[in-house]
């Protein structure tokens, strides 16, 4: 495998909140690893915006410190380079001071980004300021982070907010689940293959099983989970993204505003959500490990850490087929992946004994990326035709080489992405509101009634009741490991 890198224009990005935890952890160590692939012209720059008092060289002591914690083993020996390229201005985004001192730094001509790395309660105040201080102007940028509203209503608020000041070209809504590899390989398995594509519909395909398991609690995060739960954390944005690309329509160019259309055509034709086909569940301690009530320091909280639903498409594609949902933290491994199981062979040749045979195709985001297609066979040696299922089995790293696992992370191909001006891996302003349409009545199903979630044990697969909703229906779900 070649990989490609091809060097973006000369930019000038601003990262506000430069000296946070996003920033920290993601943005700039994504920054260094694009650098150091040589995907930066040397006149990019980095400049840092925060409230904190803090000169250049103090801001670049704080960058080099967190590429040491999550860059270091995919760095290169160029760093003071890359050092050189940042700067820092203290900046008050619901004050004037530092904004003139901004706009002076930022006076050439090349691609500007603004990185709001901060809470959406300051996207609306920092976009009026861009404008006011003239730097909205042209084709000049915006990145917002998720959570992008926490309803409908904050997020139509937002939306209109960010309107004011900037066209919809200009805003880049960040999920990242986007930018992942192999979530831009769902799009590449269904619509660069002619043998799926026919099969790819509710005459085929039985059901659809989404998980995304993770093993850690919500350690340190505890404030923000207790007000958003699994539901907004997860699945009105990653969840859904994935959603949409495994049923959406092919679109007729891969073109930002096409794609995006056709995931849109799928969130709106999303049935509403029965509450007896929602399942919600809270971890519990385990040992020294505190339990999730602990986390969000609140004895009574109604939050979920785990949810399994049943969502239904309505469209000529997908009606009668299910698509099961589920996603939970302090699970039994950490799997993100996609099942498509298709129905039975319509008339057995072969007899009762054969069994019940299904081709199963498993998309695996992570970890060990790859796809893996259950085909029935004969059970080898004599003694009758007996069927058994055998995994063709593609893990892309075995298959691709090691430069498959030297791919760029979500916010490397994201951030340079809005530096190339390409908003196809971002989410529309009406592609969110869709979503928070449809999520809205499923959290006040359980909210109008004051419903409680039940308990699960780390390190299993989420509450049983969860498994009772695809046995109801004479379907299991897929086993949750590694
Ligand atoms: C974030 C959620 O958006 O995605 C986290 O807020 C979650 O709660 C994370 O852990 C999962 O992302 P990834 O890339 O680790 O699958």
């Amino acid at each position: 495998m070649v990989s490609r890198v091809i060097p973006v224009d000369p930019f000038d990005l601003v990262v506000i909140g430069g000296t946070g935890d996003l920033a920290r952890r993601k943005i700039l160590p994504a920054l260094y690893r694009r650098f150091c692939a040589g995907q930066m012209p040397e006149d990019a720059r980095i400049i840092g915006a925060s409230r904190a008092d803090m000169d250049d060289a103090e801001w670049r002591d704080f960058v080099g410190a967190a590429l040491d914690e999550f860059a270091a083993a995919k760095g290169c020996a160029d760093r003071g380079r890359f050092l050189a390229m940042l700067s820092y201005v203290s900046l008050d985004a619901l004050g004037d001071t530092g904004w003139d001192r901004l706009a002076s730094r930022l006076d050439r001509d090349c691609v500007r980004a603004f990185y709001f790395s901060v809470g959406p309660g300051l996207f609306g105040p920092l976009a009026e300021r861009l404008q006011r201080y003239g730097l909205a102007e042209g084709d000049a940028r915006i990145v917002v982070e998720k959570p992008f509203g926490h309803d409908l209503a904050s997020a139509r608020a937002l939306n209109a907010d960010l309107a004011r000041h900037f066209q919809e070209s200009q805003i880049y809504r960040i999920d990242h689940y986007l930018g992942k590899e192999t979530v831009q390989n769902l799009m590449a398995i269904r619509f660069g293959n002619m043998l799926f594509e026919p099969l790819w519909n509710s005459q085929y395909v039985d059901h659809i099983q989404i998980t995304v398991a993770e093993t850690v609690g919500v350690d340190g995060r505890g404030e923000y989970y207790e007000r958003a739960g699994a539901m907004r954390d997860m699945v009105q944005n990653h969840m859904m993204q994935l959603l949409c690309l495994i049923a959406m329509e092919p679109p007729a160019q891969f073109e930002p505003d096409a794609v995006r259309d056709e995931k849109l055509k799928v969130i709106r034709a999303l049935d509403p959500v029965d509450a007896r086909d929602v399942v919600r569940g809270q971890y519990l301690a385990d040992g020294a490990r505190p339990g999730f009530k602990e986390h969000v320091e609140n004895a009574e909280s109604t939050t979920e850490s785990f949810i399994a639903l049943k969502a239904r498409v309505s469209n000529w594609r997908w009606a009668g087929t299910p698509f099961y949902l589920r996603t939970g933290k302090r699970l039994r491994a950490r799997t993100t992946e996609i099942a498509v199981v298709f129905k039975d062979t319509p008339h057995s040749i072969f007899g009762p004994e054969a069994g019940q045979h299904r081709n199963i195709l498993t998309i695996r985001l992570q970890p060990n990326e790859g796809i893996d297609l259950g085909v029935t066979i004969k059970e080898p040696g004599p003694g009758g035709m007996r069927l058994i299922d055998v995994p063709l089995d593609m893990t892309f790293a075995q298959a691709l080489g090691p430069e498959a696992e030297d791919v760029p992370d979500a916010y490397e191909r994201l951030i340079m992405d809005v530096i190339r001006g390409n908003q196809t891996l971002f989410m529309r302003g009406d592609e969110v509101e869709a979503a928070w349409a449809w999520t809205d009545p499923i959290i006040a199903s359980w909210e109008e009634v004051g419903a409680r979630p039940l308990t699960y044990d780390t390190g299993s697969s989420g509450p049983e009741e969860a498994l009772a909703l695809m046995h109801r229906d004479g379907r299991r779900w897929r086993e949750i490991r590694v």
